[in-house]
């Protein structure tokens, strides 16, 4: 069976980390790179080969799947021109800045005959495939949860809205759809949100209402010091408690001695501990069975409609209902 031939748009931080992935994968091969900064796209080749392309066009031509690895914003027009060139596409979170061009991305996605998939690691990460497993025989009556940064310093460009869209563009939708995922679909939110340390809102606190009757309280912070965990999940059952830390480990107390067990991933190297590696693992399995991704185009399309929900109940100061 011949490799799937995977093209980086974008050879970054994150577009390293795929393309190491996908040089130790048998049935990928790290066909073209592309970056508007040619010696970037050179430096990867150095380390982990691929053909180092003059324009997007010719990555088009030398591939058969896209992963998109710029900045924000620039998402929507280069995963679109991905998809009219009939690849597969995984596109990086966030899906895409903005309602109309999620929807605009979206509608293209589904006319898509390849397969789409959106960068939201957290839910391939092992505590929270735990998490979910743990959900499925227990229902959750309520969770408690937090999405912190330390700062909006590094990388540059972090704090800076033309490129990020904003801080729950750029951080806190990890959550935003790891919510959906362990608790299902969002009936109701209700927001606040100010403005301390960077020129946009950096903190802010949500209520969800799920539509299965649960609910949740959210903070997120973007100057919160690197305070270790800096994203935690508790979540509350029928007397049980369990607790997610980062992605580092799960704990799970049952009845009322408040015993616990943990089950820890501290000693995974980090790219299967934050289930990178799973989801690129993942694309493949899709592209070779034609199997639906975990994280779709519709997920990629919720969590921008979650975030511009937040935004808006924040400006309006009224509630969302979905
Ligand atoms: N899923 C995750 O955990 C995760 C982690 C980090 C970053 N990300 C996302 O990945 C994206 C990239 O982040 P990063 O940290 O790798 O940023 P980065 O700045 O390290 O890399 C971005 C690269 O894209 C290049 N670039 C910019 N515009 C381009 C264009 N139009 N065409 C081709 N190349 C272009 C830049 O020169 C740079 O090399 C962001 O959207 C970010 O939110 C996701």
């Amino acid at each position: 069976m011949s490799k799937v031939k995977i093209g980086i748009i974008g050879t970054g931080y994150i577009g390293n980390v795929h393309g190491r992935i996908y040089s130790a994968d048998d049935r990928a091969e790290v066909a073209a790179l592309y970056d508007i900064v040619p010696e970037k796209a050179e430096r990867t080749a150095r380390s982990i080969g691929g053909r180092v392309c003059a324009s997007r066009e010719e990555l088009l031509d030398n591939c058969d799947a896209v992963l998109v690895c710029t900045p924000n914003r620039t998402h929507r027009e280069i995963a679109t021109a991905a998809v009219e060139a009939g690849k597969h596409v995984f596109c990086e979170k966030p899906f895409a800045i903005g309602i109309d061009d999620a929807k605009a991305l979206f509608e293209t996605a589904k006319a898509s005959k390849g397969i789409f998939q959106v960068g939201h690691n957290r839910r391939f990460a092992p505590v929270y495939s735990t998490l979910k497993s743990l959900l499925s025989e227990d229902a959750a009556h309520s969770a408690h949860i937090k999405m912190n940064r330390g700062e909006l310093k590094n990388p540059v460009w972090t704090g800076d809205v033309s490129v990020t869209g904003g801080f729950l563009y750029e951080t806190t939708i990890h959550l935003f759809d790891m919510i959906r995922y362990q608790f299902g679909e969002v009936s109701e939110l209700a927001a606040y949100g100010s403005q301390h340390e960077y020129p946009e809102l950096d903190e802010f606190s949500v209520i969800f209402k799920f539509a299965n009757g649960s609910h949740c309280t959210f903070a997120s912070s973007s100057d919160a010091s690197w305070h270790f965990p800096f994203e935690r999940i508790e979540v509350f059952c029928h007397h049980r408690t369990i607790m997610t830390e980062e992605m580092e480990r799960i704990l799970d107390s049952r009845g009322m001695d408040a015993n616990f067990t943990t089950s820890t991933f501290h000693m995974a190297e980090k790219e299967e501990r934050w289930g990178y590696k799973q989801e690129d693992a993942a694309f493949i399995n899709s592209i070779l069975t034609g199997e639906p991704p975990l994280v779709g185009a519709e997920d990629g399309f919720k969590s921008v409609e979650l975030v511009e929900s937040v935004y808006n109940a924040i400006r309006t100061g009224e509630r969302v209902r979905f």
